[in-house]
């Protein structure tokens, strides 16, 4: 399944089916993601956490989203490219916001930022910078980055004070001019409603079956760290077990002397090697 040509947002937003979007971190990721054929690949700042060992998001920088974007975007040439802008990125400003995002768009070759919430700080940003030509992914629901400040990462939207602003946060970022909306960690009525009541396409994760399109975080769906499976996620695969197992066994032929073999050995001429003795 090999796609010849990026596609556009107009062409994004036609889906008939189901919209797949998965993070990617790094050039392998990107190169997996784009060869699997999904339809946008998010460069999340969950890379603080998945990534780069940190508790929260809160410690990603600009300077890391752009490192990682590239990488991601050196494996994934052909596929959309989402970016995260991290925390307090956007929060300082119209103008210096759009000078972010336009170092983000510029130095990966991302196709969009995201940002999360719907302040009216966040919905000024996303208004100029859609009006200016950088495409905006809204996130509204649990919010990663000022999860501290709603209480801990907790499912949003489920008393009516929360569902309220989640539902009206999501039809303002639309308004404002987002092509699209993450739902995260919500109720799935609640994301139903939100999709049937939007224009734009709803991506969810932890959000039910009823949203226009689904994201996960790549290191959940590869089960790259072993223990308990996440109640909104799906674990495709064991890589964290394999990875584990295959670099033990490594560990233990070296030990054994059992690798390297003749065959992974380089040879020479038997002269040349005499005139070393
Ligand atoms: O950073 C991230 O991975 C995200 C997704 C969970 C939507 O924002
Ligand atoms: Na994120």
């Amino acid at each position: 399944y090999a796609r010849r040509m990026k596609r556009s947002i107009p062409e994004l937003l036609q889906s008939e089916q189901p919209l797949v979007m998965v993070t990617a971190y790094d050039y392998p990721g990107g190169l997996h993601a784009e060869a699997a054929g999904v339809d946008l690949i998010l460069v999340g700042d969950s890379l603080g956490n998945v990534v780069l060992g940190y508790e929260s998001t809160a410690p990603v920088t600009l300077g890391d989203m752009i490192h990682h974007g590239k990488a991601v975007r050196r494996g994934a040439p052909q596929t959309f490219l989402v970016v995260d802008m991290p925390f307090g990125t956007y929060h300082t400003g119209v103008t210096d916001a759009m000078r972010k995002a336009v170092r983000i768009i510029q130095e990966t070759g991302a196709d969009a930022v995201k940002m999360e919430g719907s302040t009216p700080e966040v919905l000024q940003v996303v208004d100029t910078l859609t009006r200016n030509g950088v495409p905006v992914v809204g996130h509204v629901g649990l919010m990663p980055q000022t999860a501290t400040a709603q209480g801990g990462l907790r499912v949003q939207g489920k008393d009516d004070d929360t569902a309220r602003r989640t539902l009206e946060g999501a039809l303002a970022l639309e308004a404002a001019g987002a092509f699209c909306v993450v739902l995260e960690a919500i109720p799935a009525r609640l994301a139903k409603l939100i999709t049937e009541r939007l224009r734009v396409p709803t991506i969810g994760i932890g959000a039910g079956i009823n949203c226009d399109g689904q994201v996960l975080v790549t290191h959940d769906l590869l089960g790259i760290y072993e223990g308990e499976e996440k109640k909104i996620a799906r674990r495709y695969a064991e890589v964290g077990r394999v990875s584990r197992e295959a670099i033990a066994q490594y560990a233990a032929e070296v030990r054994r002397r059992e690798f390297p073999t003749r065959e992974n050995s380089f040879v020479m001429k038997d002269d040349v090697l005499d005139k070393l003795y």
